[in-house]
């Protein structure tokens, strides 16, 4: 079993100083930056916009993973890609033309992903793969960090890795991901661990060991 790549969820992090955060992560082993993007509508939550991603673009290398939770999706599509998203993740239920939605993030030159909330089933991308670079399994309802894993999605990934096959996909996790559950969802099939409360735990001299502790 290869090791999955780990996306620490900047959500966790020092608001106050976002930018060594991101360098501090960075240092310690991230391979792509997740980047949680909340409209209060959505969701109830409200974080950051376009700007910020644009703000924390030089402050590493690493992919910027985008996950918008807004609704609607479509009109802010362009502003993310142009402030450095490298791959952006629309929540399957905040969109009405899925298929639309990621023709266009594909046409912006972004990978597209999509988010699927704990009551979504896998079906629901059945007939966008071929427009697919990602698919996001939330682990928790969206919102917060520091939440606590729901099982019952370990079934919903092994169904997405079967259904995609050799398919250039990713599978992704989100939620309550930590060195315990982080080891069933990789056995299930996941690649991509985004982790926040796990990663930013016990301040930046710990961020190299609990990245090194969530990839196992
Ligand atoms: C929740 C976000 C997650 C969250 C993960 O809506 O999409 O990315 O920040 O935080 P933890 O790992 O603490 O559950
Ligand atoms: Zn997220």
């Amino acid at each position: 079993m290869s090791q999955p790549l780990i996306a620490p969820s900047i959500l966790s992090a020092d608001f106050a100083s976002l930018g060594a955060e991101v360098r501090a992560i960075t240092a310690a082993g991230a391979d792509y930056i997740h980047v949680d993007v909340m409209d209060g509508h959505f969701v109830p939550n409200l974080t950051i916009g376009p700007a910020v991603v644009k703000a924390l673009r030089p402050h590493t290398d690493r992919p910027f993973d985008v996950h918008l939770m807004i609704s609607p999706v479509d009109p802010y599509l362009e502003a993310f890609a142009a402030a450095g998203a490298d791959i952006i993740t629309v929540q399957a239920e905040a969109t009405t033309h899925l298929d639309r939605t990621l023709e266009r993030i594909r046409t912006l030159g972004k990978k597209a992903g999509v988010a699927l909330n704990p009551s979504t089933p896998e079906s629901a991308v059945a007939y966008v793969l071929d427009r697919l670079d990602l698919v996001l399994v939330m682990t928790v309802n969206p919102g917060f960090g520091g939440q606590s894993f729901i099982p019952a999605m370990i079934p919903k990934i092994q169904a997405l890795r079967a259904m995609i096959g050799r398919r250039p996909i990713q599978v992704e996790v989100d939620g309550g991901v930590n060195h315990e559950t982080a080891r069933l969802c990789v056995q299930a099939g996941a690649e991509v661990l985004v982790a926040g409360s796990a990663v930013f735990q016990g301040g930046a001299g710990r961020y190299q060991a609990n990245i090194a502790a969530l990839r196992g």
